[in-house]
């Protein structure tokens, strides 16, 4: 796909992820309106946007990576589905055009790692010039049950197969920080002299926080595909990385 941009929205942005479906809607609404203003310079974009607290709290309480429980995996992906519906809400009201796609639907994980997405329908919808949603979520698994799909897998996954050109990540910190600055670019050499300062969540958060999310850009980048990490609860930085600024934490290959 030509100029493939794909962006995840962290739940730590759009959502208060301490307290249960707490949705940050003005967040929403910003972002939105930066996507909208980005969009103008005909990107094609895929969207990701993590659960936040409408996903980690119910997993976490429904213990969904380590037990099934079919209940807590209809519950955990419908608050999900809600946060997904509310994110696409705010999308279309500035006249973006955006439809939801739900990986439990189109997913299949072997021990918590993606085997399959079905991307024909998030090809045909960029092709309309249409912007699919996806967001973390309870995937089916070969090994049996359930497991939980974080949103940064999503992003590897999607930006490897479909060959993305732009790949950001925004969160609730302006990067990797070290002693209280921002890395300015991870490669796997530098990783491991950094990897103790790398921790999960100060939130609530089943899929390893900054620790997972590095992993999985990591893998990204020895596959030749960078990616940066920046702060989007912070004003006009989606639209400025829809921009192709450079900024954040870049992790690349070397
Ligand atoms: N070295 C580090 N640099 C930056 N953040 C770190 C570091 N170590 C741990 N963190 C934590 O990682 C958090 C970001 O990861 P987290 O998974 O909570 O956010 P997210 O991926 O944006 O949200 P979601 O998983 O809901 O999509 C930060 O808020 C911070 O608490
Ligand atoms: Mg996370």
């Amino acid at each position: 796909m030509d100029n493939l941009t794909i962006l995840k929205i962290g739940g730590s942005v759009i959502t208060d992820k301490n307290k249960e479906e707490t949705a940050r809607r003005s967040q929403m609404q910003r972002i939105s309106k930066e996507i909208a203003k980005a969009k103008s310079q005909k990107i094609n974009l895929i969207l990701i946007h993590g659960a936040g607290s409408f996903g980690h709290i119910q997993a976490k309480k429904f213990d969904l990576n380590n037990s099934f429980d079919p209940k807590g995996v209809l519950l955990t992906h419908n608050a999900v589905k809600d946060l997904n519906g509310i994110f696409l809400d705010f999308l279309s009201k500035e006249d973006l055009s955006v439809a939801p796609i739900h990986p439990m639907s189109c997913t299949v994980l072997k021990g918590g790692i993606i085997t399959s997405i079905f991307i024909e329908q998030i090809k045909l919808m960029l092709k309309s010039d249409i912007i699919p949603v996806l967001h973390g979520d309870v995937v089916f698994d070969l090994e049996g049950g359930v497991r939980i799909l974080s949103g940064d897998q999503i992003v590897t996954y999607l930006a490897e197969g479909m060959k993305a050109k732009s790949v950001g990540l925004g969160s609730n910190v302006d990067g990797i920080m070290v002693e209280g600055k921002v890395v300015e670019k991870i490669t796997p050499n530098v990783f491991e002299d950094i990897k103790h300062h790398l921790g999960g969540s100060e939130n609530i958060d089943v899929t390893g926080g900054m620790s997972g999310k590095v992993n999985e850009l990591l893998k990204l980048a020895k596959g030749g595909i960078s990616s940066c990490i920046f702060n989007a609860s912070v004003n006009n930085e989606v639209e400025r990385f829809l921009s192709g600024a450079r900024m954040g934490t870049l992790v690349c290959g070397g």
